[in-house]
């Protein structure tokens, strides 16, 4: 039997990015994401988009999953999801999240932090009906983060809502978005020897200027 943690002790990679400047960072860490994002994208990372979004509930119990980022729009980052799911409790009783971009492929990672409100539901229905139709569809058909009896209960509940909506499926009222307005924005890379860059952007106040400091790695 393989002794898995021997194994991952045995597991190292090394990093050997080129040492990121602070000449070289962006003033504003949108514009800095934009441009790490680009990378991602021209280096056909998987789900370049895909990030992992963290809440805790009311007992501070912290849950990480993943959602995409589906547009920046005035400094706001957004994601789409269910309005009665696990995440969207969370974030009723404590509207704070962090979005985590793993992109690992390019010894990179992105932390942001901040705070949610929902997005426009007219917004959420003009992304809504540009998916899709299976997509729209699936989202009539689960009943996000609740408990299932079986996958063919989920397959029933899908043609169900095939045959109710046909191709024209309208916004479920459950459907919708979050804007994440961020505090801080962290860029990390990789180095050889452990040496990585970290560049944390911070706001003071929400309408404060970005505020931007090298942290050890
Ligand atoms: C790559 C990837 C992208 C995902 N994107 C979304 C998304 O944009 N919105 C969403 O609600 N769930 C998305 N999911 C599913 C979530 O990770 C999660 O299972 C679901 O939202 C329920 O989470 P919750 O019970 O904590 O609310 C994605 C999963 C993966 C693996």
């Amino acid at each position: 039997m393989t002794d898995i943690s021997a194994q991952l002790q045995s597991m190292r990679e090394q990093y050997d990015q080129e040492p990121l400047r602070r000449a070289s960072m962006n003033v504003c860490p949108l514009s800095q994401f934009a441009s790490w994002l680009d990378d991602a994208v021209s280096a056909k990372v998987y789900d370049p988009n895909a990030c992992s979004l963290s809440t805790v509930d009311d007992q501070n119990r912290p849950v990480a999953r993943a959602v995409l980022l589906k547009g920046i729009e005035d400094g706001r980052f957004i994601f789409y999801t269910n309005y009665n799911s696990r995440k969207a409790r969370h974030l009723t009783s404590n509207p704070k999240a962090c979005m985590h971009f793993p992109w690992f492929a390019l010894q990179r990672q992105v932390m942001v932090t901040g705070e949610v409100s929902k997005v426009e539901d007219s917004k959420a229905e003009e992304y809504f009906l540009s998916r899709p139709l299976l997509s729209q569809l699936g989202a009539w058909a689960s009943s996000q983060s609740e408990e299932l009896d079986s996958r063919e209960t989920l397959e029933k509940s899908f043609l169900e809502a095939k045959g109710k909506y046909g191709g024209k499926p309208p916004k479920p009222p459950h459907w919708g978005g979050y804007y994440l307005v961020p505090n801080s924005i962290e860029f990390w890379q990789g180095g050889p020897n452990r040496l990585h860059d970290r560049f944390l952007y911070e706001k003071v106040q929400p309408k404060s200027d970005w505020d931007m400091r090298r942290l050890n790695p």
